[in-house]
């Protein structure tokens, strides 16, 4: 029955967003949780949601090679990929001020490391034969200019292309790839500015009047999972409780 469940990697499981959408996927597939340096908050997630956890940092190509020969052996199988690590620079700074170490660091983690993960996934499901779906996970900031954190929205800029891209090259493999994009959701990586985005939310900021939770992204990932988006690669899907609808 267990070895039979379709297999899963979820990268950054640990906390906030790639949790929810592990502790989700883990109801059906067996999955396998990154994290970088919270050994605790994963192992916690390990208890809570029966998961494997990984040490792997995107960023690094050893580590990246190493969390596909631990799948590889785990499982045998990779079904499901869900590109989710990322970062926030480590402080905000106007594009004046900004500088190259941060842009490196977080191109790196955010853009560079799903792309090539994907590279080594996207070549794993075609030599089963094909079959297999793709989830990157990027942000409003993909089309949203906060001057104090260019590097964040270049990122999520770019990783919106590599979706476009994976999803174009893996169609004739039956590889199906999705953009999801949230909006501000309720994790460590906005708690500094929790406050100020309540405020603005309550001020009209959203069309739907509240703060998104990392669930709501994890049912986003349950229906593409579940094959229910399955005529519609490359499919942007926008968790953002409207903050992409323009109004006058
Ligand atoms: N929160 C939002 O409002 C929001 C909005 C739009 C998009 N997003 C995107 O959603 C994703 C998840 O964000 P979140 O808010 O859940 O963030 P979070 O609460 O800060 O959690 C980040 C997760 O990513 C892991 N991680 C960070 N850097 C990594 C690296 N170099 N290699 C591997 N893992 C790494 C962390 O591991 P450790 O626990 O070990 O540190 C942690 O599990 C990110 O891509 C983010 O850009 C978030």
């Amino acid at each position: 029955m267990q070895e039979s469940r379709p297999t899963a990697i979820v990268t950054g499981a640990s906390r906030g967003i790639g949790r929810a959408i592990a502790v989700e996927l883990a109801r059906t597939h067996r999955v396998i949780g990154t994290y970088r340096g919270r050994r605790d908050a994963a192992e916690s997630l390990r208890a809570e949601a029966g998961v494997e956890i990984f040490q792997c940092d995107v960023s690094s190509r050893p580590d990246r090679e190493a969390l596909i020969a631990f799948a590889r052996e785990k499982f045998g199988r990779l079904d499901l990929l869900v590109n989710n690590a990322g970062m926030a620079p480590r402080e905000r700074r106007d594009i004046l001020e900004a500088t190259e170490e941060s842009f490196d660091e977080v191109i790196a983690t955010n853009l560079k490391g799903p792309y090539f993960l994907t590279q080594a996934a996207a070549r794993w499901m075609r030599e089963q034969g094909g079959g297999g779906r793709i989830v990157f996970i990027t942000s409003i900031s993909a089309y949203t200019a906060s001057v104090n954190r260019g590097e964040y929205c270049l990122s999520k800029a770019g990783l919106s292309m590599a979706a476009a891209l994976w999803a174009q090259r893996l169609a004739a493999d039956g590889i199906l790839v999705f953009e999801v994009r949230p909006g501000i959701i309720r994790t460590d990586m906005i708690a500094a500015v929790e406050k100020m985005y309540e405020e603005r939310i309550a001020g009209g900021l959203l069309p739907q009047r509240r703060m998104g939770e990392p669930v709501d992204v994890a049912r986003a990932v349950r229906a593409i999972a579940d094959g229910l988006l399955d005529y519609s690669t490359g499919q942007v899907l926008n968790v953002d409780g409207g903050f992409h609808l323009r109004s006058l």
